[in-house]
């Protein structure tokens, strides 16, 4: 459990607000651990679950890789005074209301039609509740950025309690992902400062793929139409 790593009379020498105890910080710390990394093997099981089913049925895969990341208790913190919490320690419940991507998944499909239907598949289960979506394939961000976001909450049953807990979910085709690992990569690198001739070179890259991510679409289905046993879906 990574939350382990924080110690609560460290987090405390930098927030020397926190009006408990350090032992009621630690159990808060892991409590956030266990229900997050709960509800991101929850999810993860579901994709594999949908992964090996259209495999059984299709032979065929359409999710390529998934990453999964628990947030730093440090960034919830920061994040948390970026929203406004100011005195985040002392608001914990506000941090789990309001911190949507604690537990992040990143699904990472081969083409841009499995994006829609596997978040689709997820969507469709009774147990899984839409919080909030942002389609960023349709309306990609100023800085080319393609991805679908959703945030969806997911049941995480413990001994004696049932939580409901929100996992922020980021669908990408491959080129999508490739696009925004390295242009990620070459941001930190700079510390966040490029400059606009390469923030527009980088903007004409993620065209580009996507326009690749067309033309293996239409090849994939040029293909598919020639084989029968893959043309069920
Ligand atoms: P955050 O505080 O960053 O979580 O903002 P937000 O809650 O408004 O979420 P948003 O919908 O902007 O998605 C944030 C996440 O999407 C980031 O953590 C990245 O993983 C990814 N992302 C968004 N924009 C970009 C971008 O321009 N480049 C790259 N590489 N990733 C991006
Ligand atoms: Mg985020």
């Amino acid at each position: 459990m990574p939350f382990r790593y924080y110690r609560a009379d460290r987090i405390r020498e930098k927030m020397p607000r926190y009006k408990g105890t350090d032992e009621e910080l630690q159990e808060a710390i892991n409590d956030i651990s266990l229900l997050y990394n709960s509800a991101i093997k929850e999810m993860e099981t579901k994709l594999q679950i949908l992964s090996d089913d259209f495999d059984k049925k299709y032979s065929y895969m359409p999710i390529h890789h998934i990453q999964s990341r628990l947030k730093s208790f440090e960034s919830i913190l920061e994040k948390a005074v970026r929203y406004g919490i100011e005195d985040p320690l002392n608001n914990i419940d506000r941090i789990k209301r309001e911190i949507l991507d604690i537990a992040g998944v990143r699904v990472v499909c081969n083409y841009e039609e499995d994006l829609h239907t596997m978040s689709g598949l997820l969507l469709s289960q009774e147990d899984v509740q839409l919080i909030r979506m942002k389609d960023y394939c349709d309306n990609p961000k100023e800085s080319g950025y393609r991805s679908l976001h959703m945030v969806v909450a997911v049941p995480v049953y413990l001994v004696r309690r049932k939580k409901i807990v929100p996992v922020e979910i980021q669908f990408r085709s491959i080129a999508m992902d490739a696009w925004a690992s390295l242009e990620h990569e070459l941001r930190y690198k700079n510390k966040g400062d490029l400059s606009q001739e390469i923030v527009n070179a980088l903007k004409e890259c993620a065209q580009d793929l996507h326009e690749v991510d067309e033309r293996m679409s239409r090849i994939r289905h040029h293909v598919l139409n020639n084989e029968s046993e893959y043309s069920n879906y």
